[in-house]
């Protein structure tokens, strides 16, 4: 399978259009060794032509312009989108639907939760509607699997795990199965594995079983620390309270990234205010050295 990161960068993207923090100074001034990144997003085939979109982002126009392997291929409307899985109603994962209302009704694979939430607080599925239409396709939360048509030869199973519903979800302080899940992702003809998941705020047994079975994992790389947001003067919201394990400290995302065994091991979804995202800091270097990747926006992941 081909997986394409999209976007991965966190919510506001990097730079965030008013954020003056650090890394969004630095890389808009080019004092920085690093890229820019668009918010939340990949795609996966098995043919280079078909693809499940997972997320949609609002900055999602630019992300398929940058993609020729999904853009419109035959006739006078066309897309390589065959599909659309959400992992959560986020506003930086969902958003980007309203961006293909020009196109035929959209299957979307994702949870009741996820559903009730666009449908009442974001009211997407409402609005599009009057537009394309959205055919909604519950998915399991306890880990059962299931196929999409015209996504060939991939499998997928769906867990739901504790990250967070968006601030405006009535969930946002109740929490139920399916506001978050993770996937796994199984090639069926070659039985590689990848497990996506880039909100987690928690490392419950069935995702340390779910990081140890894969060949490749793509998971929350949104913070280095607890409270990132806070030591900047940004907001006083910790990072695991808003539903992201930080990666460094006692069990923080590096040390359970260690204890998964050799395989690709990939930040996904990395904040503005991370110092990861500076290619020469002594936190990304302490990743490098883990074995540990940081996506950005572009990169391709062969399994
Ligand atoms: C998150 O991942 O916590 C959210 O996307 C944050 C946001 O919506 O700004
Ligand atoms: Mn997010
Ligand atoms: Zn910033």
């Amino acid at each position: 399978m081909k997986i394409r990161v999209l976007g991965s960068g966190a919510g506001g993207g990097f730079p965030q259009w008013n954020c003056n923090c650090h890394n969004c100074h630095r890389i808009r001034h080019n004092e920085m060794n690093g890229t820019a990144r668009t918010q939340s997003s990949i795609a996966v085939s098995t043919d280079n032509r078909n693809w499940l979109l997972f997320n949609t982002s609002p900055d999602i126009r630019a992300q398929l312009e940058a993609f020729p392997a999904i853009q419109p291929k035959n006739g006078i409307r066309d897309t390589g989108i065959k599909a659309i899985m959400l992992i959560d109603s986020q506003i930086d994962h969902t958003t980007g639907m309203l961006m293909l209302r020009e196109g035929k009704p959209l299957d979307v694979y994702c949870t009741e939760m996820v559903r009730q939430d666009l449908t009442s607080g974001f009211p997407l599925f409402n609005m599009l509607k009057d537009y394309c239409t959205v055919n909604h396709h519950p998915v399991p939360t306890d880990g059962g699997s299931f196929t999409i048509p015209g996504i060939d030869d991939l499998r997928f199973y769906t867990q739901a795990l504790k990250s967070k519903a968006p601030p405006y979800s009535p969930h946002r302080y109740d929490p139920h199965d399916g506001d978050n899940i993770g996937v796994i992702i199984e090639q069926i003809s070659t039985g590689k594995k990848a497990f996506y998941s880039p909100g987690l705020g928690e490392i419950e047994p069935h995702v340390m079983a779910a990081m140890q079975a894969v060949d490749c994992v793509m998971v929350d790389g949104t913070f280095w620390t607890d409270d990132e947001m806070a030591a900047q003067g940004i907001s006083q919201k910790r990072a695991r309270e808003i539903g992201h394990l930080p990666q460094s400290g006692e069990g923080g995302m590096i040390e359970v990234l260690n204890g998964i065994g050799k395989k690709r091991k990939i930040l996904i979804h990395i904040n503005n205010t991370n110092p990861i995202l500076d290619d020469d800091s002594t936190e990304r270097h302490t990743l490098t050295a883990a074995g540990i990747e940081v996506a950005y926006d572009g990169m391709e992941i062969d399994l």
